[in-house]
């Protein structure tokens, strides 16, 4: 969806009216609506037949032309920038064939991060997954395009603020379709040729891919352990923007299980299709990386995704089995389906080990635990530094996606290391608690820098997105399928803005 900015006050298609409730006036600057369009408005704010509450919408037809659709921002002292990020997405929700291909929005004095909010807003719900439809007349490409009215001296900024946020967008719309993606198409190795495309498109980014062989190579024994059930082979793929810049920087990992049967373990059937989506936290890694290359920023940032297809096949690993990891340390595998946490445990070692991380945090649809926990309405959130923690916590705020502070308490992570054959088990004792469980597991596996008594870990933090990632219904970024979310948290931390 293409914004612009016109510091002129004509109207091109829809004029769209954001309101506030208990306000509902039409602004005075507004030229060139038909008369009787502005009649029909007149008289349905002044009979009070329209409440501008939040997210409401009205569309009206002109007698003698012109359409206006009026949205509501809810009262004027709670409309803030998410009310108006909500009533952007809304307006696109809410577009039909009437509303035509071409917006025009009209503010009642609106600031500059409320007017980016809601184009923000109108980009990110702009979006469908219709890759695999026959194109007809019903499922059309709309190119919805909207132009925003604004005064002459914000033009400038308001257009800067606009495009940095549309580009944001196209890695929130990037996370969405990798994890659309059917997964007879997206693979490990079809995600890490989508990479290597993408770093072609930046001279500032790399993308390197560790193959199945090299991967075994290298002693990756979690990866290799979940992937190699599959006839698609396992990788891991590393994305590096501006690598030439030195210092410490930070790093993103993400479990990409690009379709979770549980393996041995085997998921029951109902609902298995949604198992596509488990590759979502590779997805938001991309997103982020391609929303930072695309707003051009200067900084290092280095982020691995852990691929794998989680298959039950003759040559999958069982439960029972015990595998060496790239840390050296053993897991004695009790539930194959429990498979993210061992792919990440080569990812975490890898990126605290082969790079000097400012910090690590790494995303992952881990468990369902964490969905029975926090529903559809926020990301579990784990740390080993509580200022970091709040650090993503508010990032989120900031943004509209919420991330839930957890507890990393030493007895989850007693639980998950009292294996009797093996360092470490990949399964906790009885089902309570399991999202923290996990969390705790993957902690064993995020390096310390230094020596001795002067070792620290490096901070790290972990977020679950199973609930998150797809299916959340009030999520009104979205349409439905995979969400894109903590692409924007993430730009937000890493670039302080
Ligand atoms: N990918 C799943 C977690 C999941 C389940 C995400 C449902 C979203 C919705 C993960 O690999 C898994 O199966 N975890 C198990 C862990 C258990 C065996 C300890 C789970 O959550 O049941
Ligand atoms: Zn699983
Ligand atoms: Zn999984």
């Amino acid at each position: 969806m293409q914004v612009t900015i016109s510091s002129g006050n004509n109207i091109n298609g829809t004029l769209v009216l954001p309101l506030f409730e208990g306000e509902e006036t039409l602004p005075e600057i507004v030229e060139g609506i038909p008369s009787s369009l502005k009649a029909q408005i007149n008289r349905v704010l002044g009979d009070g037949d329209f409440k501008a509450k939040a997210n409401a919408t009205m569309t009206l037809v002109g007698t003698d032309g012109g359409k206006a659709m009026l949205v509501g921002l809810g009262k004027t002292e709670k409309a803030d920038v998410h009310a108006y990020r909500e009533a952007g997405a809304t307006v696109v929700a809410s577009c039909k064939k009437v509303h035509g291909n071409e917006l025009t929005v009209v503010f009642h004095g609106a600031d500059m991060a409320c007017m980016t909010s809601f184009a923000e807003g109108m980009m990110l719900r702009d979006y469908s997954y219709d890759l695999y439809k026959k194109k007809d007349d019903d499922h059309e490409d709309t190119n919805l395009s909207a132009r925003i009215n604004c005064d002459e001296g914000d033009a400038t900024a308001l257009s800067a603020a606009i495009d940095r946020a549309a580009s944001i967008v196209s890695g929130v719309h990037l996370s969405r379709d990798l994890g659309n993606c059917p997964p007879n198409d997206m693979y490990p190795m079809a995600f890490a040729e989508k990479a290597e495309r993408w770093a072609k498109e930046y001279d500032n980014a790399k993308v390197e891919v560790i193959d199945y062989e090299a991967a075994k190579r290298h002693g990756m024994g979690g990866l290799v352990a979940v992937g190699m059930g599959s006839s698609r082979k396992p990788c891991m793929v590393i994305f590096t923007l501006n690598g030439d810049q030195k210092g410490r920087h930070p790093m993103l990992v993400g479990k990409g299980i690009t379709f979770d049967t549980g393996g041995i373990s085997l998921k029951p059937g109902a609902n298995m299709d949604e198992m596509k989506y488990d590759m979502g936290g590779s997805a938001t890694v991309f997103g982020t990386m391609e929303a930072l290359a695309s707003i051009g920023y200067p900084g290092k940032v280095v982020a691995i995704t852990c691929m794998a297809e989680n298959m039950p096949a003759a040559n999958a690993q069982r439960p029972g089995d015990v595998i060496t990891t790239l840390s050296g340390k053993t897991i004695e595998v009790l539930n194959t389906d429990a498979e993210g946490r061992l792919v990440l445990s080569d990812g975490l070692w890898k990126a605290g080990t082969d790079y000097d991380p400012e910090y690590i945090v790494d995303f992952a649809t881990l468990t369902g635990a964490c969905v029975v926990a926090l529903g559809h309405e926020a990301t579990g959130l784990w740390s080993n530094d509580d200022d970091f923690r709040t650090r993503i916590h508010e990032a989120g705020n900031d943004v509209g996606e919420l991330a839930w502070p957890m507890p990393l308490l030493p007895a989850f992570e007693k639980e998950m290391t009292d294996s009797k054959i093996a360092d470490t088990r990949n399964l906790g004792a009885g089902r309570w608690g399991g999202a923290n469980t996990a969390a705790a597991f993957l902690k064993q596996f995020v390096p310390y820098r230094g020596e001795g008594d002067d070792a620290e870990q490096i901070t790290w933090a972990h977020m679950d997105i199973a609930g998150t990632y797809w299916g959340a219904k009030t999520n009104k970024m979205v349409g439905h399928g995979a969400t894109g979310i903590h692409v924007r948290t993430m730009v937000g931390l890493i670039t302080g803005e």
